[in-house]
């Protein structure tokens, strides 16, 4: 019970008290609802242990032999560490330890139930924004899970962490969802678009952008979504953003994003060969997309030439959620 325990990502709970048995119904409840235990038996061992482990939030029994809790309380609160001087205290008696430790873990339930209810509602609404976008154009949808697949794969390859790859992949399912709102007559016309038509087509990017405005913690998500038309030397749209301005997504989802539209199928035309695709890519580097990355998903290709188009398992949202609402 004494010994000074490895810091881990949980957060360490000092209990002083010197009620051993307390201690161990305190250990016994704190780790199960989660926390990390450190407990000390007294006063001076609850200063020493204080001062060493610094934690995270201390217990602190009032009535204690040697030194009482008061005077603990005082001198943490003099200690020129300035992180033990601002570490939450919570002071104890007899009467109410018991309880304190219970409402400690029922808090701990609480969190992680709200956790579980955001990540189910994430999930849902990521779902429910693909079902829309399938439903309004099954070519986008079907891209957008084809550009996800190998976004992520080209994200990995250029040293993205598996994290950082992850983002990308969802942002690549969702760099079309703002096409939900551009009218069929625009967004399914077999021949070319007006002028007019074209600027109904590109607000696109800032409906998908909006769509995801009241999701927390999703602002390189919305980048991603808003910037997918960027080209490298200021030309594209929606901002005329060039070079690196382009956050690294948005430049990974247009470079897979025009590779994908070049070897499908189109209403106006048959899909085209890949090594016409990539010498068009090859045209475009430097101008509309970042030169690195088109060579990066040369690479890519043609270490990974079994690559498959088409669906993706949307499974992998389970695994991003976490990430995303902590
Ligand atoms: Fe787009």
């Amino acid at each position: 019970m004494h010994e000074t325990p490895q810091r881990g990502k949980r957060k360490l709970i000092l209990f002083v008290d010197d009620d051993a048995s307390l201690l161990r119904l305190g250990r016994l409840t704190l780790e199960r609802a989660g926390y990390e235990f450190l407990g000390a038996l007294g006063g001076q061992e609850g200063l020493h242990r204080a001062r060493a482990s610094r934690p995270d939030l201390i217990l602190l029994d009032y009535m204690m032999p040697d030194i009482s809790g008061k005077e603990v309380f005082e001198q943490l609160r003099r200690s020129p560490d300035l992180k033990l001087r601002r570490t939450p205290v919570v002071m104890l008696t007899a009467l109410n330890v018991i309880e304190n430790v219970l409402v400690l873990s029922q808090i701990r339930e609480r969190n992680h139930q709200l956790e579980l209810e955001a990540r189910r509602s994430f999930v849902a609404m990521v779902r429910t924004l693909i079902t829309l976008l399938f439903a309004k154009d099954s070519y986008t949808g079907q891209h957008s899970k084809a550009v996800a697949r190998l976004a992520e794969g080209l994200a990995l390859h250029c040293g993205l962490s598996e994290e950082e790859a992850m983002h990308v992949k969802l942002g690549a399912l969702l760099h079309d969802v703002g096409k939900i709102g551009v009218p069929e007559g625009v967004l399914c016309k077999p021949d070319c678009l007006t002028v007019e038509e074209v600027a109904v087509m590109r607000r696109h990017v800032h409906h998908g952008e909006q769509a995801l405005a009241g999701v927390p913690r999703m602002e390189a998500l919305r980048a991603m979504v808003l910037h997918h038309h960027e080209w490298w030397d200021g030309n594209g749209y929606p901002a005329g953003l060039c070079g690196e301005e382009i956050p690294l997504g948005a430049r990974i989802i247009a470079v897979v994003d025009a590779y994908d539209a070049m070897v499908s199928d189109r209403p106006y035309r048959d899909a085209l060969p890949r090594a016409v695709a990539v010498e068009r890519l090859r045209a475009g580097a430097g101008t509309q997309f970042d030169p690195v990355l088109v060579g990066k998903l040369f690479d890519y290709l043609a270490k990974h030439e079994a690559v498959e188009q088409g669906e993706i398992d949307l499974e992998f949202l389970e695994e991003f959620c976490p990430v995303v609402i902590k």
